[in-house]
Parts: structure tokens; C-alpha cells; sequence
């Protein structure tokens, strides 16, 4: 080897050397550019994925050679840089890129493309199990960890990660952080996880005997999770009142004709999975269990207990008697008239002894006067 050929070979490898060679992490179904270096347009230009030829481009004509690589349909050529659109995980491994800079001297580009494949956005049942994955293609020596909402400090290393019972707090963002060899960060991914539930209702419901009642099944907000089932039971019966069934969308079916005292509404539902139960009766008083079910077969429930109010009184005497006039029901005011008028009638007997007593007192007292004249004293005085 003479000594221009080995200064040659030496420059050629520094040319390379500054060609520089980059990491590239990228979400999948994303797009990525990746640079040719220093090479100048306008010159010839090969792109290759691992072995294969993607295309290569003779810079004077213009005229390009498409390769085999299966990366060719995703990829377009601007200037000298390739663009890969619609990432998946045979996209990753090493692209080379050959061009020459304006000098003319031949440069050669290496990047390692790295695929992340992680969950995108996440839904979970309330106490259901959640998974999210955050997998990389093309890079076996990256470190991978995951940041929960509930606790930003707090790292778990590993691809997958798994939380046994979601709660309300696993709600939000979730962070996969991807770390080179060198322990440096070099991608961070945003994961949002919504959390469905719980199912509200209230505790206890009180209502009057011959009232109605809503029963309440709330969710705070739409659950983009299907719901496939569910309804309203009661406990100590073990038997359904009122099923929730799909088809074109959510809607009530009512199980059996003997419980028809059930009102619902009859479009699509959502949040709200309340229910009327009409003309109430001493033995609807008992548990009653709101249930929703979802896809993943993971359940929802609400139990509420439902009392009352009143004497079991027959309807035809309750109608009447029971109804209520300005507060009060109308036995009480019946109660208060005859009061009254016992009262009415003892103050005019009252009355009318008191002036009959009156009068004879009178009647004595002008009897006395007359007979005033025939007093002793009268009579003693003229017979002496
Ligand atoms: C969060 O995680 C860090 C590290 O594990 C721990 O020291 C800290 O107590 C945690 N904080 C809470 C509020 O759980
Ligand atoms: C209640 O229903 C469930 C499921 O439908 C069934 O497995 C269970 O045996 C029933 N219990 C009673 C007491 O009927
Ligand atoms: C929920 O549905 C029940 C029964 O149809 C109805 O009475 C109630 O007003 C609804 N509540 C809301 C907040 O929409």
C-alpha cells in the first residue's frame, strides 16, 4: 500500500467517523426523519435498511432505483433524507446512509431506529386489573420504567406493568420512560388511563307508603368501555327486575310483567341508570343491587336499601282517611271539629246556666223589695 493510498483510506475513515450515527426511539404508527449526515443534495445518495437496498438516487439525472427492503412502501425521499411514515416494529434496526459531501468525498451515516410499541390511552373498571405495555423493537439493551400517577417519584422498571386493583388514584398520567445504556433518558411517553366508576346510588331511601321512588345508579361521567349488561336485582329475592341489553345501543328490558311498577326511560343510556318504582308497598322494602357490565366481564355494582314509610293499611281506608289537607292528615282534622264543637256546645249550656241563675237571682231580689212594706217594723209601730 503506498503512503497517498493509506492517507486516502485514513481520510475515508474520518469521513465516516464525522458521518456520526444516532439513536432514534419512536412511538409506533408515528413517522421519523432521519438525516444523511453531511452528504449535499444534488449528489447520489443510497439509503439501506440492514442489508437491503431502499433506493438510491443518482444525483445528476434524478433518476432513482428502487430497492427491496420492506421498508420502501412507508418511505419517501427529501433531499437526501428518508422519511418513514406509519412506524411498526419491523421498521426498527440499523439504516445506513451513503452520499457524498460538497467536496465530494463519500459519507457514510448509520442510525439505529428503536420501536416503541406502548399501550396508547387506557380505560379501566374500578378494582379491575390493568396492564400497559411498553415494549421497544431494536434495542435489547434500553431500560424501560414506568411513573404512576399516584406517585411521581416512584419508578417501576420493566416493559409491562400491572396494577392488580385499579383505585380512583391510578387515574391519569402514566409516564414510559426509555433509558439508553448510559443511563440517560432518551424518550418519554405520555399514557393516559381513565377510570370507570364507581357506581353511585344512595345508601338508604325512605319513601311513603303508595309513593313512588327513584331508584338512583349514577356513573360520573360516559365510560368509553362497552357496557354489555347489567340491571337492577334484589338481593333477598336473587332475581332480576330490570336487565340492561344492547343492541343497536344500551336500553332497559323490563324480566317480569308482575313487576310493571317500574317506570324507566326508554332511550339510549349513559351515565344515569336510575329507575321508578311506582305505588310502593310494605314488601318492595328491602336491598336492591344496581350491576353494569362490561366487555372484559368486569362488573360495577351499587346496593341500596329501601324502606317503607306508613302502616299497612288497606288501599280503600287509606284513601280516604290518610289523604292529607294543609299538613295534616284528615282523621286528625275530623278529631279537631269534633273537639270543637264539644267545646262549642259546653260553653253555651255554660252560658245558659249562668244567665238562668242570673235571672232568679234578679227575680229574688224584686220579690224581697215588694214585699218591703210588710216588714215588722210597719206593722209593731200601727198596733201599738
Ligand atoms: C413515592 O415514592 C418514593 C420512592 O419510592 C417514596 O420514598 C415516597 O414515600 C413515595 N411517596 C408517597 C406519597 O407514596
Ligand atoms: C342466586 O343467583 C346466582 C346466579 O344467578 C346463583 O348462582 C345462586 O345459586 C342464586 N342463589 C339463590 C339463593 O338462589
Ligand atoms: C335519572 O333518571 C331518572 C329515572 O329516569 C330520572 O328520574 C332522573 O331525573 C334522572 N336524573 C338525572 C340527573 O338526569
Amino acid at each position: 500500500m503506498s503512503m497517498t493510498q493509506t492517507c486516502l483510506w485514513i481520510s475515508l475513515a474520518l469521513c465516516i467517523a464525522t458521518g456520526g450515527s444516532e439513536m432514534f426511539y419512536e412511538k409506533r404508527g408515528e413517522t421519523v426523519i432521519l438525516n444523511c449526515g453531511d452528504a449535499a443534495a444534488n449528489r447520489d445518495v443510497e439509503w439501506k435498511h440492514k442489508d437491503s437496498l431502499i433506493m438510491s438516487v443518482t444525483g445528476k439525472t434524478g433518476r432513482s432505483i428502487r430497492g427491496s427492503a420492506s421498508v420502501l412502501s412507508k418511505s419517501k425521499l427529501n433531499q437526501q433524507n428518508l422519511h418513514i411514515t406509519s412506524l411498526e416494529p419491523d421498521c426498527a434496526g440499523l439504516y445506513s446512509c451513503t452520499g457524498y459531501n460538497s467536496e465530494g468525498s463519500k459519507i457514510i451515516t448509520q442510525h439505529t431506529l428503536s420501536i416503541v410499541s406502548v399501550t396508547e390511552s387506557a380505560e379501566a373498571v374500578l378494582q379491575s386489573t390493568l396492564t400497559l405495555k411498553c415494549d421497544i423493537t431494536g434495542d435489547s439493551t434500553a431500560q424501560v420504567q414506568w411513573q404512576s400517577p399516584k406517585n411521581h417519584s416512584k419508578f417501576e422498571t420493566g416493559k409491562e406493568i400491572t396494577v392488580k386493583s385499579v383505585s380512583l388514584k391510578d387515574a391519569g398520567e402514566w409516564v414510559c420512560q426509555i433509558k439508553g445504556e448510559d443511563g440517560k433518558e432518551r424518550k418519554k411517553i405520555h399514557v393516559n388511563v381513565a377510570v370507570v366508576g364507581p357506581l353511585e346510588s344512595s345508601k338508604e331511601l325512605t319513601v311513603g307508603l303508595g309513593a313512588s321512588a327513584v331508584l338512583p345508579c349514577f356513573l360520573s361521567r360516559p365510560s368509553r368501555l362497552r357496557i354489555v349488561g347489567g340491571g337492577w336485582t334484589r338481593d333477598s329475592l336473587n332475581n332480576s327486575l330490570l336487565t340492561l341489553a344492547r343492541e343497536k345501543d344500551l336500553h332497559w328490558t323490563i324480566t317480569k310483567d308482575k313487576m310493571s311498577r317500574f317506570t324507566f326511560p326508554t332511550h339510549q343510556l349513559s351515565t344515569n341508570f336510575s329507575v321508578k318504582l311506582t305505588n310502593v308497598q310494605s314488601a318492595d322494602a328491602g336491598v336492591y343491587v344496581c350491576t353494569l357490565m362490561f366487555e372484559g366481564k368486569e362488573k360495577l355494582k351499587a346496593n341500596l336499601r329501601l324502606k317503607v314509610e306508613g302502616e299497612a293499611v288497606s288501599r280503600s281506608s287509606k284513601t280516604f282517611w290518610e289523604i292529607s289537607v294543609l299538613g295534616l292528615k284528615l282523621y286528625a282534622w275530623v278529631a279537631i271539629a269534633a273537639g270543637s264543637v264539644i267545646l262549642i256546645i259546653l260553653f253555651v249550656v255554660i252560658m245558659f246556666f249562668y244567665r238562668r241563675n242570673k235571672r232568679m237571682r234578679r227575680k229574688v231580689r224584686k220579690l224581697k223589695s215588694m214585699r218591703e212594706p210588710l216588714t215588722s217594723r210597719n206593722y209593731c209601730q200601727c198596733n201599738r
